[in-house]
């Protein structure tokens, strides 16, 4: 945990958005795998991480402004639970460590609020993503499940987003750690990619790599030499010589603190010509876009710069055709890069996804676009410091979207199919780094960029 007085900073600065009412934080509970005592690795609730610090299972807590109170609501072990887990501390003790002084067990949650609730006094609470938090909840507030997100309190959604958005130098410093675990997992792929190897052979160990830092990856690895499919977790691939390997992967550290970098590590140790081409388009687009976050500019507009670079890029190469500012404006490079630039990044790998896109990554000035593909940016809003955002532009030919297009002639002053379709078999690439927004420009997380030039990727897996 951080020092007690982080958090109770952080409390303080939270309620000076607050209105009356009584606040509502529910940390995550044990889930079960199979049987109830075999359980999924435990992750706390990242609001609650950031609020109260306290990676312990079966905990609530409750901002009472109405009353200055701060409560937290836990049941201490009892000797059953210290014969299988060992001494445990004190709820008592673990409250003082975030700055509370005020505890009860864990039933008494539902006295509190249904006493609040008698007096008409109303209880915020954020959208709750757990099916156990959200039966709780129906008990306590009584709330239809179909309602549950929509009633959540979007002024205490805004004000922990207000903050959570904003990193602090320490969040900054654990970020860092967490590129630098990246870091490792990254180059010890390179290392390792070679013909004959199954995908999973890579991604176990990429995986081991970050449990010996005491850390776990931040999301499912992704690593396929099928990276025409954003998302794709399958690892049952044997690599070939030519198949380029798309490599996904991050650290959460033991602070809970995540990185999230993309890198194409070619099986053969050497990109093909064809392969260098379409590579060298999204490093331009990287790289490019990278120069222009700093503080002022919007996601939103270096989004559309970068898919700008892309585009041209493809038209270069004969795929894409056409004004190009109106082409990106359009969406028709959507057809190769369907999803955003980047999101933002912190206690989460997409932080605070739970609490809305809409919330997060965007405001009064700066709404999400209705255009596929742009309509995935999943933060658009005017850049300032203290940001961390992903920056992860790809090229992907996907054949089932290219014969869904090509179909209807969508965008044909734009695409040039015939061309496309020569590719149809080449896979995906996308490069990520994290960006941290400065006063003055941005910095890339971590000691060390991940090798990302063609020369780099090639050197390392000599
Ligand atoms: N790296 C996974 C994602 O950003 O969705
Ligand atoms: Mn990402």
């Amino acid at each position: 945990m951080f020092k007690p007085e982080v958090y109770k900073l952080r409390r303080e600065s939270l309620k000076k958005d607050l209105q009356k009412g009584l606040y509502l934080f529910l940390g995550n509970n044990e889930t079960p795998m199979n049987y109830p005592d075999n359980t999924y690795h435990f992750r706390q609730d990242s609001s609650f991480l950031y609020f109260f610090g306290l990676n312990i299972p079966g905990m609530a807590a409750i901002i009472d402004i109405d009353n200055d109170k701060e409560i937290i609501f836990a049941n201490d072990v009892d000797i059953d639970d210290i014969i299988w887990m060992g001494p445990q501390a004190s709820v008592k003790e673990l409250a003082s460590k975030c700055q509370i002084f005020e505890t009860y067990e864990f039933s008494k949650l539902s006295d509190y609020i249904s006493d609040a609730l008698k007096k008409g006094r109303k209880v915020n609470y954020l959208p709750p993503y757990k099916h156990d938090n959200m039966i709780l909840l129906h008990s306590l507030l009584g709330i239809n499940f179909q309602e549950m997100k929509t009633k959540a309190s979007l002024s205490f959604i805004k004000a922990v987003v207000k903050l959570r958005n904003i990193k602090e130098e320490i969040e900054i410093q654990e970020i860092d750690k967490a590129c630098d675990i990246g870091y490792q997992m990254h180059t010890i792929a390179m290392k390792l990619a070679k013909p004959g190897i199954v995908e999973r052979q890579i991604a176990g160990i990429v995986e081991g790599i970050s449990l010996s830092y005491g850390s776990v990856p931040s999301f499912p690895i992704i690593l396929t030499k099928n990276g025409q499919t954003l998302h794709n977790h399958n690892h049952d691939n044997i690599l070939q010589k030519g198949d380029l390997i798309l490599h996904d992967s991050g650290a959460q550290t033991p602070m809970f603190y995540a990185s999230d970098n993309t890198r194409i590590v070619p099986v053969s140790g050497k990109f093909t010509q064809k392969q260098k081409e379409i590579y060298q388009i999204v490093l331009n687009a990287i790289n490019g876009s990278i120069k222009l976050m700093k503080p002022g500019k919007t996601y939103m507009d270096i989004h559309l710069q970068a898919s700008e670079i892309l585009a041209n890029g493809l038209k270069e190469l004969g795929l894409m055709k056409g004004n190009i500012q109106e082409a990106v404006a359009l969406g028709a490079h959507a057809l190769f890069m369907p999803h955003g630039l980047g999101h933002a990044m912190g206690l989460d790998v997409h932080d605070m996804e739970d609490l809305g896109q809409i919330n997060v990554g965007y405001d009064e000035k700066i709404q999400p676009s209705k255009i596929f593909g742009t309509a995935f940016l999943r933060f658009g809003r005017e850049l300032k410091p203290g940001h961390v955002l992903t920056n992860e532009p790809g090229i992907y030919f996907i054949p089932e979207l290219i014969d869904l297009w090509n179909k209807d002639r969508k965008f044909e002053e734009f695409i040039n199919y015939n061309k496309v379709n020569e590719f149809r078999d080449f896979g995906g690439i996308r490069l990520e780094d994290d960006i941290l927004i400065t006063e003055t420009g941005n910095r890339i997380l971590g000691s060390k960029r991940i090798p990302i030039s063609i020369e780099e990727v090639e050197d390392i897996m000599k």
